[in-house]
């Protein structure tokens, strides 16, 4: 291979910048030369002069392996060859990649090689001399630039690697490694979770992240990480953990499997957030909505008790006056039935406002009449009709309040859906199952025939403080609705048409029986 044979190689369809910048360091090269035989010196100094390269003579023994390192190329007879090798292995590789090319020359005369040891031996090149000069020189340019190729990969690699382990150093949040066996020991855990922790390296290293848990390792978010493991995939889930001082903090975990070429599962990647100051932000959000909702049924309540009383007050003077004893027991049975109504009132008002700790068993009939009958008269003076059909079914294992608030919140929306033209309301319960996981358990829909929601409107429903009501709603209501029916294991979908003349809304609750049941 000649100068422009060279040239040609270099200039190979398709090379990139970097290749051919790597060209040009060929071009400019040092070689270092160590041969007993001057001839062959001498003619080794003179091709690789020819390749822009240049040659400087190398002592057979050398004082310090870093010695070689000034090389890209190092050509030697095969016996200091081979030394030469053992001394860079010693070294080790340099973080640049850049150990020499090293290059054995054998004598034509010498022993025959083995073909079986060829795959075997420790140099980038051998050189069998004396040979034609130009394909010393196509050989010694082919290594070079096998060689040049190699270095530039493991240097990329290298680079990628830091930038990866500044990347992991300067994050924020936590980042650590377990090894996908029987206990998950900890590999790596960058500083970042140091100081979320408070725990060193040193003293996580080794062990399962369930120390960050302390006694704390029946949370629901903990049976999510749990089948993730098992089943190899990613998960993510927010938990209650402890610092080393003992404060604790909430910790959102997302976990992820990482696999080797052959798919096999050999580490899980943890990335951790501390996330308190947004969870108790939400909480003060759920809170404030609870109370706001609370205020709002007060309100529908006093309004509700107002009405009957007035009634009564009426019955009362009309009774007084009453000319006949017949006249009497008519007005005092009215009054009766009205004093009935507001101590049903009175009675769910205070089952509204019980807060309950622990789940309940509730009949969703239950839930949903008085729910309506709180509403009954509001929508009888808006002209809504209200349509029940409630099929039997079980109790559901939920907390009543927390259940009440979010049917409350649908027929709230259903009847501002409806204010000022009327309507139907349509509530309906069965039995049904979820489609994902098959668990069993009821499903209620909420229907109207109110104005209807955009698609936009419909993909935002659920955002914190977004709401269509201007000033008269806090935005709040969907969001704390989904997130106490997540909290049930429950599921809810809307389908909406806002086409004039035929518009309507239809919220679907499934909840499963046994939600909260650990
Ligand atoms: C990579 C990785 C990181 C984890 N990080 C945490 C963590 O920060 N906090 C925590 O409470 N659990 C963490 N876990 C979960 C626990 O190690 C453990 O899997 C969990 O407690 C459930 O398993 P157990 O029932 O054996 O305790 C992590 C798990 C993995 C695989």
């Amino acid at each position: 291979m000649n100068q422009q044979e060279l040239e040609d190689l270099l200039e190979l369809q398709g090379q990139s910048d970097q290749e051919k910048q790597a060209g040009e360091d060929l071009r400019t090269g040092r070689v270092g030369i160590s041969t007993t035989d001057p001839v062959s010196r001498r003619l080794l100094e003179g091709l690789t002069i020819q390749l822009d390269l240049e040659p400087e003579h190398l002592a057979p023994d050398l004082a310090a392996p870093q010695e070689l390192l000034r090389f890209d190329m190092v050509i030697a007879d095969e016996e200091r060859a081979a030394r030469m090798r053992a001394m860079l292995r010693e070294v080790g590789q340099p973080e640049t990649g850049h150990l020499p090319a090293l290059v054995a020359v054998r004598s034509r005369s010498g022993p025959a090689e083995d073909p079986k040891l060829r795959q075997e031996l420790p140099y980038e090149g051998v050189l069998v001399l004396p040979e034609q000069p130009s394909l010393v020189t196509a050989q010694l340019g082919i290594i070079l630039y096998a060689h040049r190729a190699y270095v530039r990969r493991y240097r990329d690699a290298m680079e990628e690697l830091t930038l990866n382990r500044r990347i992991f150093r300067s994050v924020t949040s936590g980042i650590t490694v377990a090894r996908a066996e029987p206990d998950l020991p900890l590999v790596y855990v960058n500083p970042a979770f140091e100081i979320i922790t408070g725990y060193s390296i040193e003293e996580s290293l080794g062990h399962n992240c369930r120390f960050l848990q302390r006694d704390h390792n029946d949370q629901p978010g903990l049976t999510l990480i749990r089948e993730a493991i098992q089943e190899g995939r990613e998960a993510k889930a927010i938990l209650r953990n402890y610092r080393k001082d003992g404060t604790p903090f909430w910790n959102e975990l997302s976990i992820s499997p990482i696999r080797n070429h052959q798919g096999h599962l050999t580490h899980f990647v943890g990335i951790q957030q501390d996330v308190t100051s947004r969870v108790e932000f939400e909480e003060a959000l759920r809170e404030s909505e609870k109370l706001a909702t609370a205020g709002r049924l007060a309100a529908s309540i006093a309004h509700e008790i107002n009405n009957p009383l007035e009634a009564i007050t009426n019955l009362i003077y009309l009774a007084r006056r009453a000319e006949s004893f017949d006249e009497v027991e008519q007005h005092l049975s009215i009054a009766d039935a009205e004093l009935r109504r507001v101590a049903l009132l009175t009675s769910q008002s205070l089952r509204f406002y019980k807060q309950s700790s622990a789940p309940q068993a509730v009949k969703p009939s239950d839930l949903l009449d008085s729910v309506l009958d709180v509403y009954a008269r509001r929508l009888q003076s808006m002209r809504v009709e209200v349509q029940k059909r409630e099929r039997t079914c079980d109790s559901i294992v939920c907390f009543e309040s927390e259940l009440r608030q979010v049917i409350s919140n649908l027929i709230r929306n259903a009847m501002d859906a409806m204010k000022g033209v009327g309507g139907r309301l349509m509530v309906r319960t069965r039995e049904a199952s979820d489609p994902h996981l098959g668990t069993r358990g009821v499903s209620i829909t909420i229907a109207d025939t109110g104005i209807g929601m955009s698609r936009e409107v419909q993909t935002r429903i659920y955002d914190a403080f977004y709401s269509t009501k201007g000033n008269n709603g806090t935005g709040l209501g969907l969001w704390v609705t989904r997130e106490i029916v997540a909290r049930h294991k429950g599921r809810l979908r809307v389908r909406s048409c806002n086409v004039p003349g035929r518009s309507w809304t239809v919220f679907e609750l499934f909840l499963p029986y046994q939600g909260l049941v650990p």
